[in-house]
């Protein structure tokens, strides 16, 4: 019985990092920098510096994608067709500080993270992405993923249209969000998909990655 015990704790110790979820710091609802000069300033960024990312900063980031901002209604920060969210957020973590790398889902829901793999997928994820060099090189990847039915099931199938359409809502605010930060993304839509969702585990459609981190740019 104590063996049992032992044995329980060691496997609940070993799997337990691994099921558990990663709380998110809040996001700041205040930013310092006028939302027109974001979205002058705002250019597509494909060269990117190792400097890691703070959890802060993924934080405010995958809020900005599809955080709850009216919990009283369930709300998110990005529009959808009849408020059906048919998007699943992953963040592909290659260098981050306080968090390991690995598969995570975002968790709108309580703002946290779940982990789904471990390890380090940015070279997969480029193979899979035609080899653009921005995934591997940005210390973190987001993908945007969607689970159609959740809108055609209502709408029929002008739900694909819509999904569509709120996948640029929020890569749009992804955008925003990273160059508020001071830091670079760039919308890559050229993937292979069915290589991409095999590479996170996942039965949603892939439809967007955005790889985000400090422009080289800024660093030269
Ligand atoms: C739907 C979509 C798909 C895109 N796919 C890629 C891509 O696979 N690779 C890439 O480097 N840029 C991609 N881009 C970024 C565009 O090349 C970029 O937005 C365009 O050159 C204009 O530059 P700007 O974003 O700095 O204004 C994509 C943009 C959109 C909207």
């Amino acid at each position: 019985m104590k063996g049992f015990f032992v044995l329980f704790l060691l496997v609940f110790l070993f799997i337990s990092p691994m099921v558990g979820a990663v709380e998110l710091p809040s996001p700041s609802l205040e930013g310092e920098v006028d939302l027109e000069k974001v979205i002058s300033n705002r250019r597509s960024i494909r060269e990117f510096s190792d400097e890691p990312l703070t959890l802060n900063q993924i934080s405010q980031l995958l809020w900005a994608a599809q955080g709850i901002t009216d919990p009283d209604n369930n709300f998110r920060s990005a529009p959808s067709a009849g408020a059906l969210y048919p998007m699943e957020v992953f963040l592909i973590l290659g260098n981050a500080e306080e968090l390991d790398a690995g598969v995570y889902r975002y968790k709108p829901e309580d703002h946290s993270l779940e982990i789904v793999k471990e390890g380090d997928i940015r070279g997969d994820l480029r193979r899979a992405s035609l080899g653009q060099r921005a995934i591997e090189q940005a210390p973190i990847n987001i993908v945007i993923t969607a689970e159609y039915t959740r809108t055609t099931g209502h709408y029929g199938a002008r739900g694909e249209r819509y999904v569509h359409m709120e996948a640029g809502h929020i890569g749009q605010n992804i955008y925003l969000q990273a160059a508020a930060l001071g830091l670079g993304t760039v919308a890559i839509g050229a993937f292979n998909d069915g290589d991409v969702a095999s590479l996170l585990d996942i039965e949603y459609n892939p439809l967007y990655i955005f790889p985000v981190g400090y422009s080289q740019e800024f660093n030269d």
